[in-house]
């Protein structure tokens, strides 16, 4: 394995984590035992960073998380889980990022994750009705309490984070980040406020902050696993994905072919250099990639044992710069 370290944050992290969103079967594909097994193999390879919500799956995801890691498992590996997005019955969400909300979501996550704390406490999703000052506020209590370690934020404009930085210490930014989303306007039908190549990274860079990009391989696409006419079961999560579902899965998916054609002249499966082109920029601290198999796990881990050099990272690079501005 591999391990980044940055200023913000005490522990080195493994540059290839999981992210455990699929656990709880928002992508039609979760087997609790099949979870179970799967955080145990990422440990024994090394893995030290787990990301997880508590709307993923509706609380099972970290429900999932929190039985894995019990018989002395927790207290080797960091858990980055979030805050701020609420469910109904009907499953549907509403962002809330209030003092009160938060003080009851994060002992319904601890209680889930059968821990007394939670690594990095992540804001999910950006609230327009609840002040900056009141989130740092609540943030500022949770730690002090213990309960929470270091503060991140996810999917948060970059004047925003500046804000919050002067109320209290910001350690970790998670954002839409990928070879074919570099500076997206938008995630599944929701408009994102931030450029990440162009506004988050710098961000990071300037503050020594853990970067966590997400969707590493575009839910699969980058892993070369998806036909032209590929169809989701109806209960996956990517059917509400337009860039994979909709008319510009075209743009996508051409783009991987040509990618596919330099990764076969290295030599390399796609999936490894996907992973790669991330895990070599210097920002990027630990890439929260979701498996839904051992098998995909061990694939992806591969990317670890080479690095793409400079005249392939220049061609890549040529292949992506239409991809600069999407
Ligand atoms: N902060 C946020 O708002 C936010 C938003 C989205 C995600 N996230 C986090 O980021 C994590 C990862 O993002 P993601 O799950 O959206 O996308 P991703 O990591 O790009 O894609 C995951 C999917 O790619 C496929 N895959 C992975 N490795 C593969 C391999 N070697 N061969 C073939 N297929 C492979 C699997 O699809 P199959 O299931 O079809 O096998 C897997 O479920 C999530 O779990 C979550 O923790 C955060």
């Amino acid at each position: 394995m591999v391990y980044k370290k940055v200023d913000k944050i005490k522990e080195q992290i493994s540059a290839i984590s999981i992210g455990c969103w699929n656990f709880g079967g928002d992508w039609d594909s979760s087997d609790e035992q099949n979870s179970i097994n799967i955080v145990h193999a990422a440990i024994e390879e090394g893995i030290n960073f787990f990301d997880v919500a508590p709307v993923y799956g509706w609380g099972v995801s970290e429900t999932i998380l929190g039985k894995a890691l019990k018989g002395g498992k927790r207290e080797k590996v960091l858990i980055a889980s979030k805050g701020g997005l609420l469910w109904n019955d009907k499953h549907e969400t509403t962002n809330n990022l209030s003092k009160a909300s938060l003080s009851k979501e994060i002992d319904a996550s601890l209680i889930r994750l059968q821990t007394d704390y939670i690594d990095i406490y992540q804001m999910h999703w950006p609230d327009p009705n609840v002040p900056l000052e009141e989130t740092a506020e609540a943030l500022d209590k949770i730690k002090k309490s213990g309960k929470i370690r270091y503060v991140g934020l996810s999917n948060f404009a970059q004047k925003d984070v500046e804000k919050m930085m002067t109320m209290i210490e910001v350690h970790c930014q998670q954002s839409l980040y990928n070879m074919l989303e570099r500076n997206p306007i938008s995630y599944h039908s929701i408009p994102l406020d931030y450029r990440t190549e162009k506004e988050v990274l710098p961000m990071v860079r300037k503050h020594g902050q853990a970067f966590l990009p997400y969707s590493p391989l575009f839910q699969g696409l980058l892993a070369g696993k998806f036909t032209k006419d590929k169809k989701f079961s109806e209960r996956d999560i990517r059917n509400a994905n337009p860039k994979l579902v909709g008319e510009d899965f075209e743009i996508y998916y051409n783009a991987t072919l040509q990618i596919q054609r330099i990764a076969d002249e290295m030599g390399h499966p796609m999936n490894e250099v996907a992973l790669n082109w991330l895990r070599q920029k210097p920002d990027i601290t630990s890439i929260i990639g979701g498996v839904s198999s051992i098998a995909q796990l061990e694939k992806n881990l591969h990317c670890t044992t080479w690095e793409i050099d400079d005249a392939y990272m220049e061609k890549i690079n040529e292949i992506l710069k239409p991809f600069e501005d999407r």
